[in-house]
């Protein structure tokens, strides 16, 4: 990418995934966070994690469908911020919902589907996280490709974990349904139809 159109969009990305957090920290500051600001955090938060998961899945077929190549690094950027807004949400959760009764934490990942798969989707994302860095994909090669492609089921999982929440709006769930399912159907027609024709 051009060095200019490169510094261009970390300028303009950066401030714009970096936002939510300043909002939060501001409702924090102005106890502005409702009768029950634990779990407004961990809806926010959760919520953040999702919509840069979705929007880092958006990136590729804008990419490949506009052929727009300056924007292939967003991916990774979005990846990431969703990483660290899933990473606050679990911290939210431990430190404020539970505050530090491990042995509920056990019982809820068990026992709880809802936090089951919220759970294996935060995994995930923990391993892209950590086979994010550029050293690591030179290191794992084409595995590195395969290793990504969880990513899918990550984004797949965190929105079954908002559908089972009792609590989180129908219409809300739907409206990030419908942005992941053709994201996700476009990729399978990739993989299977394009490598077909090859
Ligand atoms: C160990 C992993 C996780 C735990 C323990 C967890 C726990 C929770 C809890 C306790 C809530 C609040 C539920 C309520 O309002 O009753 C919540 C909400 C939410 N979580 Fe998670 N979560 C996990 C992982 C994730 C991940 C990885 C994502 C997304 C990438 C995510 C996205 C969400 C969203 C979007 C909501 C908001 C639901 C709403 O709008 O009401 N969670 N989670």
């Amino acid at each position: 990418m051009a060095p200019t159109l490169r510094l261009r969009l970390t300028l303009v990305v950066h401030p714009v995934c970096v936002a939510p957090l300043l909002a939060l920290l501001l409702a924090i500051y102005q106890n502005d966070l409702g009768p029950d600001p634990a779990n407004e955090l961990a809806v926010r938060t959760g919520e953040w994690a999702l919509r840069f998961l979705i929007l880092s899945l958006c990136v590729t077929p804008i990419r490949k469908i506009f052929d727009l190549h300056p924007v292939a690094p967003l991916r990774r950027t979005f990846g990431l911020y969703s990483f660290f807004y899933a990473a606050l949400h679990v911290c939210v959760y431990v430190i404020f919902l539970l505050q530090f009764r491990w042995a509920e934490v056990f019982e809820d990942v068990s026992e709880r589907p809802y936090i089951t798969v919220g759970f294996v989707s935060f995994c995930i994302l923990l391993v892209l996280a950590l086979t994010s860095p550029k050293s690591v994909v030179k290191r794992l090669g084409r595995r590195w490709v395969d290793v990504h492609a969880s990513v899918y089921a990550a984004a797949l999982l965190a929105l079954l974990h908002l559908f089972w929440i009792v609590r989180a709006s129908i219409a809300e769930s739907a409206f990030y349904a419908i942005i992941l399912l053709p994201v996700l159907g476009y990729r399978i027609w990739l993989r299977f139809f394009k490598l077909g024709q090859r």
